[in-house]
């Protein structure tokens, strides 16, 4: 029998972008096994179609919106979803990619814009539309997935390593915005983890080619993002969580 420390978010509805496959669709799971309504975004229906197959199998709830997020309509259109279902008490801004990769010098402006408008811009517009949904049910949690590369900066990941840096800084910019509206925003650093971005040939359980860091699966990421979204509404806030388990 499931009980109240089984299911930490019932009663929550959840957006997360990016749930059709990797780290965006474990956590969706493990939201929805803790009792959330899940609203999941990507822009491949049949990824979301059968991710919701799972969590409704399972007992969950589940929506799917197949939007791409980085087009403001179709963020509005996503966060429509939590209004129809009663309002939206968590946020994760996960969905993010590497269009570009490269020095400088070579790198297509185009491929670079797209980079910035994926991995920051497109969370900007998720973290904009949540902001007057979750005053309106009197609090909630944004989380952002960003990255190590954002804070430390990694050659040939220009693009990517400045776009999550500018969404670590409106981590600790919305965070002083809304923090009288019981708000939180936090940054989740997941760290290496076997997806399709780029980390197939870690081999998951050792330690990554990062010294601080250890190469995991997606639901290894999943005990986090739920500490995040279960924090106390008056905080923490403005925080990046990494999975690191070494100083640097
Ligand atoms: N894996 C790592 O080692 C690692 C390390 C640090 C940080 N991260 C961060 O973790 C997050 C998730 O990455 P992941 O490794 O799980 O990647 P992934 O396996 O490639 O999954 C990315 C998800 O985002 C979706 N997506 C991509 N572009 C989108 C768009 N324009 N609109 C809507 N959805 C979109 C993809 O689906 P569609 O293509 O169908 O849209 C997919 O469901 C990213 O923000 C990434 O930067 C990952």
């Amino acid at each position: 029998m499931s009980t109240v420390a089984d299911q930490p978010l019932a009663g929550r509805i959840a957006v997360v972008t990016g749930a059709g496959r990797g780290i965006g669709r474990a956590i969706a799971t493990g939201y929805a096994r803790a009792g959330a309504h899940v609203v999941v975004a990507s822009r491949t229906p049949s990824d979301l179609a059968s991710l919701v197959d799972e969590i409704t199998a399972a007992g969950g709830r589940a929506t799917a919106v197949p939007s791409d997020i980085t087009s403001e309509p179709e963020v509005e259109r996503m966060f429509a979803a939590t209004d129809a279902l009663g309002g939206l008490d968590i946020v994760v801004c996960n969905a993010g990619g590497m269009p570009s990769r490269g020095p400088v010098a070579d790198s297509d402006p185009d491929t670079w814009r797209a980079s910035l408008e994926l991995n920051f811009f497109a969370a900007y517009l998720c973290a904009r539309a949540a902001i007057g949904r979750l005053r309106a049910r009197g609090g909630g949690k944004i989380i952002l997935v960003g990255s190590g590369v954002g804070h430390r900066g990694t050659p040939e990941f220009a693009a990517y390593a400045c776009a999550k840096a500018a969404q670590w800084m409106l981590t600790r910019v919305l965070a002083q915005e809304v923090q009288g509206d019981a708000i939180s925003v936090n940054e989740l650093i997941p760290g290496p983890v076997a997806t399709t971005i780029g980390t197939g040939t870690l081999r998951v359980g050792t330690d990554s080619p990062f010294p601080t860091e250890w190469a995991k699966t997606p639901e290894d990421v999943v005990p986090l993002a739920l500490l995040l979204a279960t924090f106390p509404d008056h905080g923490p806030s403005a925080q990046s969580f990494s999975l690191m388990r070494r100083d640097r």
